[in-house]
Parts: C-alpha cells; sequence; structure tokens
C-alpha cells in the first residue's frame, strides 16, 4: 500500500490529518498496476459510466463550440438556458415549480456543490448528521469546513432511520444543524418513498435542521421504482437543498454538470461561496447540458434499461453464491457482506487479494467510513457479459477461499 503523502512534516494542513487514507486511490493504482501488466481485469470499482452519452447531445455540444462569444467566461451561477431547462425538468420529472434565477444553480458536477455547501454554512463543531456507510464526500467533506460528520449506522429497515435522528436532535449538544440524505444510496443502494420526506421535513421543521439530499442516482431506477424528490414534500423548499447531476443517467461524468436546485437563502451562500472558487462551467457544456434536460428522457430510460439488465445478471448469481441480498430498485450498485470465510478479513485486504487472484476489482466496504467495514460494493458498469464473466470468477473463487 502507498505511503500516506499527507504526513509529510511541516507541509500538509492540519484539517489534512482529519482525512482517512485514500483506500480508492489505493485500488485502483493497483488496478493500473495490473493493466499495465496486461492483465484481464473486469472493474467493479468506481462508479464511473462507461456507457456513451447520448449522440444528440455530443452533436450539440460541438454546435455550440462555434457559438459567437462562448469561449468566454461563463455567468457564475449558471446560464439562464441551463437554469432553465432544470426548473422545466424538476416540473415534468417530480411536479415541483422551481424559480430558475433563486431556486436553481449550476454545479461543477454535483460533488463540487455539495462540498463547497459545507464552507458557506458550517461554523467549528456544528453537526452533520448522514446514515453511515457513506459517500466519503458526504463523510469528509463537513468536516474539512470545520464541521463535525456524525454517522448513523443504517437500521435494518430504512424508514426507522428518523427515529435515529429524532433522538439525536433532542440528545445532541449542538444539535445537528444539516442532515444528509442521498437515495438512492451509495454504496447500499437503499431507497426510500415519499412518505419518508415528508417526515424528514416536518423533523427539519420541528427541530431547526436543513436537509442536504443528493439524488444522483434518482433517474437510475428499475422496476418501476421512481424515486422522488424532498422537494415534492409542501414546504419542502423551507428546509432543504437537493443535487442532481447529468453523471449517471446520461453518461456524462466528464462533461461535470451538476445543478443544486430548492431553498433560495441556502443556494445563495452557495453562490456566494462559489464566487471565489470557479466562474462556473463553460458554457457550451451548460447548453449542450440543457438541451439533454430537454430532450433526451428516453435516454435515461435506455440507460437504466442496460443497468438493470446487468444487475439480472448479479444479483441471482450472487445469491447462488451464498449472498444474503435484495435487487435493489435503484442506483448503479450491488452492496454485499463479505462472505462468511472472510468475514474477519478487512475489506480492503479481502478486495486487494480478490483483485490479484481473479482480477475482479470491488470496493472496499471500509472505504465508505468504518460502518462499512465488513461489506463490499460492486458497480454495474461494465457490459453485461464482463459481469457474467465476474461472476463466474467469483463464484470459483469462493468455492476455493
Ligand atoms: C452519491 C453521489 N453523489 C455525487 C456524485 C458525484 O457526481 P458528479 O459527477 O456530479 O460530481 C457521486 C459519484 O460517484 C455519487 O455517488
Amino acid at each position: 500500500m502507498q505511503q500516506r503523502r499527507t504526513d509529510l512534516p511541516g507541509m500538509a494542513a492540519e484539517r489534512m490529518h482529519k482525512l482517512p487514507p485514500y483506500l480508492f486511490g489505493e485500488i485502483n493504482a493497483a488496478r493500473d498496476r495490473l493493466l499495465a501488466e496486461g492483465h484481464d481485469v473486469i472493474d467493479l470499482g468506481m462508479g464511473s459510466p462507461t456507457d456513451p452519452p447520448p449522440e444528440t447531445a455530443v452533436a450539440e455540444l460541438k454546435k455550440c463550440l462555434d457559438k459567437p462569444g462562448i469561449h468566454r467566461y461563463s455567468a457564475a451561477k449558471g446560464i439562464p438556458a441551463l437554469k432553465e431547462a432544470v426548473a422545466r425538468f424538476y416540473d415534468r420529472t417530480h411536479g415541483v415549480k422551481l424559480d430558475p434565477v433563486t431556486e436553481t444553480l449550476a454545479t461543477v458536477g454535483s460533488k463540487e456543490g455539495i462540498s463547497h455547501m459545507w464552507i458557506s454554512l458550517l461554523n467549528p463543531g456544528d453537526v452533520v448528521l448522514m446514515p453511515v456507510p457513506a459517500f466519503p464526500p458526504h463523510l469528509y467533506a463537513p468536516m474539512l469546513a470545520g464541521g463535525t460528520s456524525v454517522g448513523i449506522p443504517f437500521p435494518r429497515k430504512t424508514e426507522d432511520l428518523l427515529d435515529k435522528v429524532e433522538e439525536l436532535c433532542r440528545t445532541l449538544v449542538p444539535r445537528p444543524k444539516v442532515l444528509v440524505l442521498c437515495f438512492p444510496h451509495n454504496p447500499t443502494g437503499r431507497t426510500v418513498d415519499l412518505p419518508f420526506y415528508e417526515k424528514a421535513v416536518a423533523m427539519a421543521k420541528q427541530y431547526g435542521f436543513y436537509i442536504l439530499s443528493d439524488i444522483a442516482y434518482g433517474l437510475t431506477v428499475f422496476e418501476g421504482y421512481r424515486a422522488p424528490s424532498v422537494l415534492q414534500v409542501p414546504g419542502g423548499i423551507d428546509v432543504a437543498v437537493e443535487f442532481f447531476t447529468m453523471s449517471k443517467p446520461w453518461s456524462m461524468a466528464g462533461w461535470r454538470v451538476g445543478y443544486g436546485v430548492g431553498n433560495r437563502d441556502l443556494l445563495y451562500l452557495l453562490a456566494s461561496i462559489k464566487g471565489y472558487y470557479d466562474y462556473s462551467l463553460f458554457a457550451a457544456i451548460q447548453q449542450a447540458a440543457a438541451y439533454t434536460l430537454d430532450h433526451c428522457d428516453e435516454d435515461h430510460v435506455a440507460q437504466a434499461a442496460i443497468y438493470e439488465k446487468r444487475l439480472n445478471i448479479m444479483v441471482p448469481a450472487l445469491k447462488r453464491m451464498g449472498f444474503e441480498l435484495e435487487k435493489p430498485r435503484g442506483g448503479m450498485f450491488v452492496w454485499a457482506d463479505l462472505p462468511k470465510k472472510a468475514r474477519s478479513t478487512p475489506s480492503i485486504e479481502f478486495a486487494f487479494r480478490m483483485m490479484e487472484e481473479i482480477k475482479v476489482v470491488a470496493m472496499p466496504g471500509g472505504g465508505f467510513g468504518s460502518a462499512g467495514e465488513g461489506a463490499f460494493r460492486l458497480a454495474i458498469v461494465e457490459p453485461a457479459e464482463r459481469i457474467k464473466e465476474a461472476m463466474d470468477r467469483m463464484e470459483d473463487w469462493f468455492a476455493r477461499l
């Protein structure tokens, strides 16, 4: 494993020590070494889409490159065409009416918006609650901004999470300032229905916290499930900001287009911070993203069907191997406990062994915080026949473990 570069004496800022070793970086470095050695590696590690974006979106981007003035600095909060398309999209998809000017904000991928939100919101020691295991930026970005992340291990039934939130609101000092929700959830694939958000919003109003909802996988859904938005709850916009991304539904991860929507005061704070960090995205990308939001519904539905086909191979195969899991209703991942024979192995060791021995890359659960130890995550980002091959290799390997 690599040396922790943040241990360089006298150089790294104190806050760097709040970051754990970046397990995913170590996994990716080992994967790249195997690839360079010519091994046939099946990469189910990062949730990085490998399918192409909609052809019409790419054609639109090419067209936009020749527009007069397009290469200049863009509007800091996003160009009106994108903000208006976001508002139309929310209306069409969730029945939520947004003021494009004050209730939408373009971000450089949703991760950028989510991470910078904390700088505008948190004082030292302010508490941010979230279910764990969690997407690492959810866990660690609040800490980099001086806040304290408090993880709530997922109860068996996701609905019961809010009972725990309420308990912490009654007992924690200082009282939690923000609750982070992310459904469909990365890494566990858990999903919720609208009553969950109704309860969360009521609780936010009662105890005076805000909700940051990340619905990166909101359109990556299966079996007729529709992922709700917290903004569908009447009055949700009083307390919540929601982040969405073009990266997953349209496989446009490299474009770096995301946006925040919802409470205008929270978005005003984020926009104020962003004013010091960036000039928003390249305007041509924003225009092509606006086109995509308006015209490419069929493409995200087709993309979700591709993911579901892969899940339909992976989930039954894992069940055959003895894993106890349900097919998720959304997201790009399958989350599973380590096989019984390997339960006491640290998840990073398990992931390294699997990669070295059968050349299948998985993410170790421990990379999603200590609550993820004892588990691993598989991303459904390779074509169906490669997923099948990965399952065959795993089945054979587990039999020999
Ligand atoms: C839960 C979650 N939110 C946000 C992101 C980042 O998306 P973006 O590409 O928009 O920054 C990811 C990417 O893996 C994710 O899993």
